[in-house]
């Protein structure tokens, strides 16, 4: 088995958590050990070669446990490659800024690491699981319904990680 690395992801709604999957997945067929979990059940970073952190915006912000994940474990995360990515509505606003807000919203989220490369994708959203004044609130943010995920786009991305990571797989046997 190659080297351990572990997938961290926030999740509200579970379409993080399905992104999670796929690019541990995609780490997985290349020959690496991964662990897939959500953030709120992480206990050790021991044992991690790098760490794949992950987490959907809301309300302009990256969900708060990845802040206080990243501050609780700032010093092993300084010392890891970690590659990062934001999942939320921003890459389908006809406002480019926008996708700039989103990653900035990562970057903050992330301080005072340095991710060796982050991404934005998009998510999914159902209006059924909303009240009336998230639905007003997701209009007049111009944040559109529906599954936008666009997983050949994700799988790419996890592809690259181990090369941007520093990583080598261990040989298929
Ligand atoms: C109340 C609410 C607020 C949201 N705010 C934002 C936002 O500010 N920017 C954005 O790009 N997406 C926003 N989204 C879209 C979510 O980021 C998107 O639905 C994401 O896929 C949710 O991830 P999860 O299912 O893992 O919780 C919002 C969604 C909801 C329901």
């Amino acid at each position: 088995m190659g080297a351990r690395i572990l997938v961290a992801y926030a999740t509200r709604n579970g379409s993080t958590a399905e992104i999670a999957r796929v690019i541990g997945k995609e780490l997985a067929d290349a020959g690496f050990s991964v662990d897939i979990t959500e953030i709120k059940n992480i206990t050790t970073l021991a044992g991690y070669a790098a760490i794949v952190i992950g987490g959907p915006l809301y309300m302009g912000s990256v969900d708060g446990t990845v802040g206080k994940f990243v501050g609780k474990n700032n010093g092993q995360l300084q010392n890891l490659p970690v590659a990062a990515f934001v999942v939320g509505l921003a890459p389908k606003n006809p406002d480019p800024k926008a996708a700039e807000q989103a990653m900035a919203a990562l970057k903050r989220s992330l301080e005072p690491v340095m991710p060796v490369t982050s991404a934005l994708f998009a998510g999914k959203l159902d209006p059924a699981t909303l009240n009336f004044v998230m639905r007003k609130f997701l209009e007049m943010a111009k944040i559109p319904a529906g599954d936008f995920r666009d997983w050949d786009l994700i799988a790419a991305w996890a592809r690259d990680l181990p090369a941007k990571m520093g990583l080598s797989p261990a040989p298929k046997s």
